[in-house]
């Protein structure tokens, strides 16, 4: 295959509403089975998705659904349709002065409006469409233009099966084929040179249409989901969860992330019972709020505050798929005589407890698996142990519900933080 790849000059600048087809086919020759290319800061201005430069901030922030890292004044951030980039495709290159442009609302849509509209112009049976933008990329200095937008042609194209040359199936290989196409026009659409689209010839392809949203990575197969900074500040208790299961090898990476947690004396001193039956689940839930009612009843508690109370624990720990109970062991701990230094001891093992749940949390997390640490077990250790049929040695440090992410995860931002309360330098 021979592509040409022919720069698009002559388009005037593009206001909010103009006949995009119109004004491309007035300057481009576009033939039948050729691939229009459009940078996205056209079809944005085209679309109205510009906004005043002192609206950056808050721009940035409506338009990310999920930070995935942030440093100073970047941010690169997960748009709606799952693009990751800087400031979630907020910009102000190629556009007037004091103003910022916005991904496209739809930017497929936008694709496939465009190819409808050129195919139904120029008479064609074949066209592709590609919007652009240009994204940095984690590992590798220097941009390059990607798709954002396709219509007419597919986005990627699935290798796995095909022989290579020596005749080896191959397992792995899909290709991006439209960023492929953005990354060559991206050669002659140079920024400075005013050249917003340009026609790709050559291209052959097979199949179905594609999408830009073919070439988003689904979260679950997604390794670098957030920056380690990022993750810290992401994680969050959530105390209802999406629906569907906890998979038990998020369960067994999040305990082997945990037991990476510092401990004195180099013990390991922690054991975590994960709970995913309803059986066992009943069976933890019922001792636990057994325990409760005995001592809130000695209390002089109401029955009818009781049991709001229990209910109120329930509605987090009864509805999450799997249930996670740590304990941390005192075994290794040194004996001293006096009270001060046997419970400083005895703090060391409980703080490296600690620790390993909070490690726990952030693994799940990582998998997009939500978690509450939830006190209860703490206030009943003989009836946790009797339940989950753990030695005497154990000291149970709670519960954790675990489910999937609802959508949106946390119901409410984190309070902001006045780091002159929390650090103190001397
Ligand atoms: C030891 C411990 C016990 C906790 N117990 C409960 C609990 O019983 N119920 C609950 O809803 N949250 C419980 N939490 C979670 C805190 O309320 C939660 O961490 C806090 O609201 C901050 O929210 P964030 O984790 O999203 O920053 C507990 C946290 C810790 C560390």
């Amino acid at each position: 295959m021979t592509l040409e790849v022919i720069p698009v000059t002559g388009l005037p600048e593009i206001g909010s509403g103009d006949d995009l087809v119109t004004l491309l086919s007035d300057v481009a020759e576009i033939r039948d089975g050729d691939v229009v290319v459009v940078t996205q800061k056209v079809v944005s201005k085209q679309e109205g998705r510009v906004v005043p430069e002192d609206d950056r901030d808050a721009a940035i922030a409506r338009e990310s659904v999920r930070v995935v890292a942030a440093r100073d004044e970047l941010v690169i951030a997960e748009t709606r349709h799952g693009f990751v980039c800087a400031n979630a495709g907020v910009d102000a290159s190629n556009v007037a002065d004091g103003m910022l442009t916005l991904l496209p609302e739809d930017p497929d849509a936008s694709a496939r409006r465009l190819q409808e509209a050129l195919l139904e112009r120029r008479g064609a049976d074949r066209l592709g469409v590609v919007i652009t933008d240009t994204f940095g990329r984690p590992w590798r200095d220097g941009l390059v233009d990607v798709a954002i937008g396709v219509a007419g042609m597919p986005a990627i194209v699935d290798l796995r099966g095909t022989p290579d040359h020596g005749g080896r199936l191959l397992d792995a290989t899909v290709v991006a084929l439209a960023d492929q196409v953005a990354a060559a026009a991206g050669a002659v659409m140079g920024k400075a040179e005013r050249v917003p689209a340009a026609v790709v010839r050559g291209l052959s392809w097979d199949g179905i249409d594609g999408t830009a949203h073919d070439l988003v990575r689904p979260a679950e197969l997604d390794l670098f989901r957030e920056s380690p900074l990022q993750a810290l500040h992401a994680r969050r208790t959530i105390r209802s969860f999406g629906e569907g299961a906890v998979p038990r090898d998020a369960v067994a990476d999040a305990v082997a992330a945990a037991c990476t947690a510092p401990a004195p004396h180099h013990t390991r001193p922690w054991l975590f019972v994960a709970l995913d039956g309803a059986p066992a689940k009943r069976a933890l839930l019922a001792a636990i709020a057994e325990a409760w009612r005995a001592d809130l009843r000695g209390d002089g508690t109401p029955e009818e505050t009781i049991e709001r109370r229990i209910a109120r624990s329930d509605a987090v720990l009864g509805q999450a798929p799997t249930l996670i109970v740590p304990f941390v062991r005192f075994a290794g701990a040194h004996p001293y005589a006096d009270d001060e230094r046997a419970g400083a001891e005895r703090e060391m093992f409980l703080l490296s407890g600690g620790a390993a749940i909070q490690n726990l949390l952030l693994a799940l997390h990582a998998r997009s698996v939500a978690s509450c640490w939830i006190s209860s077990t703490l206030f009943c250790q003989e009836e946790t142990r009797a339940v989950l049929g753990v030695d005497h040695e154990w000291h149970a440090l709670g519960t954790v519900a675990c489910g999937p992410m609802p959508k949106g995860g946390a119901s409410r931002p984190r309070p902001s933080l006045d780091l002159g309360d929390f650090l103190r330098w001397s």
